[in-house]
């Protein structure tokens, strides 16, 4: 940048002074060689450039008169290859450590890269011993494997690569709700309320000297939220369309590969909602809208998960975003497994959940795409969610997602926008005090509404293929894990 003012600047004046300013800048651009990140180095933009990269060194090969280094430094899945003369070279320049390093950008001779940095200086900021390193050079470790290194596992290309591609999905969430007339409401974490009323709840104390156990910090029971839906309706009584997008939490006892005690949640309300069509649009608009920005701006991360992780996964995402989502009813669900010959573990009555297994099931019967399952047995469903009021079968509006490889991915409802139907269905569960202020939504200009909630890592499992919830959340947390 300082080059180009210098450029500027030469042809846009002629006097003294500025001849002055010239000079100075040329022999600043000389002595500071300009800092990039590894992104910008290989992008070829800078070529001819005498610039700074610093980073960590993913390989190393030394030959008779010339040094290769590869350094990385997380902005891209390519790393910069750096050329030195032997005389650079240190045994402490090894995979891991941490470098500094000053040289020109040069065309590279290698069809593999556009650019190498021709290095006159480097500079070992951290070094890093080989032998005890837990990742080995040029070696692909699994994603189970360098799970066991969580405070290092950033430093693989798979684990950097995932990071980047969910830094992008977030950006993608928040562009689609922004584009489409959202409202973002930072729900609140500590909150006194079950919204799903499962009881999978963490309670939250206060610890410390001064704290006499049997009093509450917050005058009542507070916990951890497991969803922001019921803050979020409260909201849609003054903005039609709002969203969040935070951690979530929940005490589920499961060891599986599809559960986290801390998680995140993207959450949607809509005001005059007036069918479930109106939030799988939403639904659906979000995931396409998502996917496709993801895949556009990290192809070669998603490309490394899609050839050398989950091989093939490539075709399944592609036949997602070609084909509209279907939707069937629970009570069409029910007769598709019953008619099945498959041995679920579970049971297909009318009015049993659905488990893993049986979304799996009619995920692969619906072409193994996404696909929309409404209409559940009503006393399945929480006390929000909107009564059909059909008979014999009796259903609530409520509608999940099922996706390719992980089973439900949203779910969501209608809310029971009807004061004395939902008076009537609290009071059943002993609830009508706990929940006034939610009864009071429905005195005060009350509308049809409804909205749904997205596990945000499940979207990734569902997009990259990967198997382990715990394989695309940064720092993991669930029952009997050691936090770190
Ligand atoms: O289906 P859930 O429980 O729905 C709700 O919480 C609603 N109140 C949301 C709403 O309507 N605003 O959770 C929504 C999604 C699930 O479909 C699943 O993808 C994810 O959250 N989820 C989990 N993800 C990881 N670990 C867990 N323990 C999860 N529990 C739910
Ligand atoms: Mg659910």
């Amino acid at each position: 940048m300082l080059q180009a003012a210098a450029k500027t600047l030469s042809v846009a004046t002629t006097t003294s002074v500025s001849r002055g300013i010239l000079l100075s800048i040329r022999h600043y651009c000389k002595k500071t060689p300009a800092k990039l990140r590894v992104s910008e180095a290989v992008s070829g933009a800078e070529l001819g450039a005498n610039v700074k990269v610093q980073g960590w060194v993913r390989s190393v090969r030394a030959q008779k008169s010339h040094l290769f280094l590869h350094v990385n430094d997380g902005s891209s899945l390519q790393s910069l290859q750096v050329v030195a003369s032997s005389e650079l070279n240190d045994p402490l320049l090894t995979f891991g450590s941490a470098v500094e390093v000053t040289g020109t950008l040069k065309k590279s001779p290698n069809p593999k890269q556009l650019v190498e940095l021709e290095a006159e200086q480097i500079h070992i900021v951290g070094k890093c011993n080989p032998l005890e390193f837990p990742f080995k050079i040029k070696e692909r470790h699994s994603l189970e494997y360098i799970r066991k290194f969580p405070h290092l596992r950033c430093r693989t290309n798979a684990f950097s690569s995932l990071l980047r591609i969910r830094s992008e999905a977030t950006t993608a969430v928040h562009s689609y709700f922004k584009e489409n007339g959202f409202l973002q409401i930072h729900t609140p974490v500590i909150t006194s309320n079950d919204c799903e009323g499962a009881g999978e709840l963490f309670k939250i104390e206060p610890s410390g000297p001064d704290y006499e156990e049997e009093e509450h910090f917050f005058s009542v029971p507070a916990f951890l939220t497991v969803s922001g839906q019921l803050h979020l309706e409260l909201m849609s009584g003054a903005f039609s369309k709002v969203y969040t997008f935070g951690p979530t939490f929940r005490a589920e006892n499961s060891q599986s590969r599809r559960h986290l005690a801390e998680f995140y949640m993207v959450e949607a309300e809509v005001s005059f909602a007036q069918s479930l069509e109106d939030l799988t649009k939403v639904m659906e608009g979000m995931f396409r809208s998502a996917t496709e920005h993801v895949l556009a701006h990290c192809a070669e991360d998603v490309d490394l998960f899609h050839k050398h992780v989950t091989h093939g996964h490539r075709e399944i995402v592609e036949a997602m975003l070609k084909n509209r989502f279907p939707t069937i009813t629970y009570s069409e669900a029910i007769n598709i497994l019953n008619r099945s010959s498959e041995n679920f573990a579970f049971p297909t009555d009318w009015g049993c959940d659905l488990q893993t297994e049986h979304e799996k099931y009619l995920v692969k019967h619906c072409g193994n795409i996404p696909v929309f399952v409404t209409d559940y047995p009503y006393d399945l469903k929480p006390f929000y969610a909107r009564d059909n009021q059909d008979h014999p079968e009796h259903t609530a509006a409520a509608v999940d997602l099922l996706v390719p490889g992980v089973g439900e991915l949203c779910g969501g409802s209608l809310r029971e926008e009807r004061l004395d139907l939902l008076r009537a269905r609290l009071q059943q569960a002993g609830l009508e005090d706990t929940y006034s202020w939610y009864l009071d939504l429905r005195r005060f200009g009350s509308v049809p509404h409804g909205g749904f909630g997205m596990g945000f890592e499940r979207y990734l499992l569902c997009i990259l293929g990967v198997d382990n919830i715990k394989d695309v959340i940064p720092f993991p947390r669930f029952s009997h894990s050691c936090v770190l």
